[in-house]
């Protein structure tokens, strides 16, 4: 298990993209088979997939509409999800990703999807990014953990 993953990714400036991207090649380099998908360009998953991994930006104190809804039209019962959500306020900001990324993964749960690692927050310096020092490292903690989950 959790050797199948769909990324699927929405950004607006670029940053969470490139998480994604990044996060692509390095659980491909650890053996795991992946395809990324482009949530804004509309792109569908193709075959078998049994993780899901969603990077996604906050946007006014939510997880922005495109990537609730990819989410909301997703067949992902059974399957296990993480996700890496980018933001530029504090996490104890009133403007924080935490509640709006408990809120989508609560909504993940409710549809029967399982959650594989807690989420990932992925600081930009402004808006437009880009991420703060060591996300890479943040990056490979992610990818560490699915791949000492499996059994
Ligand atoms: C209109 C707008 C609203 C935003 N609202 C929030 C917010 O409520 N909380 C937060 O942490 N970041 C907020 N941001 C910062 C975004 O999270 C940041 O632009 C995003 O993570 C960059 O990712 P991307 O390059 O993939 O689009 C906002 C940015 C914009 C442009």
């Amino acid at each position: 298990m959790m050797k199948n993953v769909l990324i699927a990714y929405m950004s607006y400036f670029g940053n969470s993209k490139k998480c994604a991207v990044l996060f692509d090649q390095d659980l491909k380099s650890r053996g795991f088979e992946t395809q990324l998908v482009s949530i804004k360009d509309n792109e569908k998953p193709s075959g078998e997939w049994d993780t899901l991994v969603v990077f996604s930006p906050v946007r006014i104190g939510r997880v922005v509409g495109k990537t609730r809804k990819f989410i909301r039209k997703l067949d992902g019962s059974g399957k296990n999800f993480a996700l890496v959500i980018s933001h530029a306020a504090d996490l104890d900001h009133r403007f924080s990703p935490v509640k709006p990324t408990e809120k989508l993964q609560a909504r993940m749960v409710e549809k029967g999807m399982m959650k594989a690692a807690d989420p990932t927050y992925i600081r930009v310096l402004s808006n437009e990014g880009p991420p703060v020092e060591g996300f890479e490292d943040t990056l490979r903690e992610l990818a560490d953990s699915l791949e000492n989950s499996q059994q």
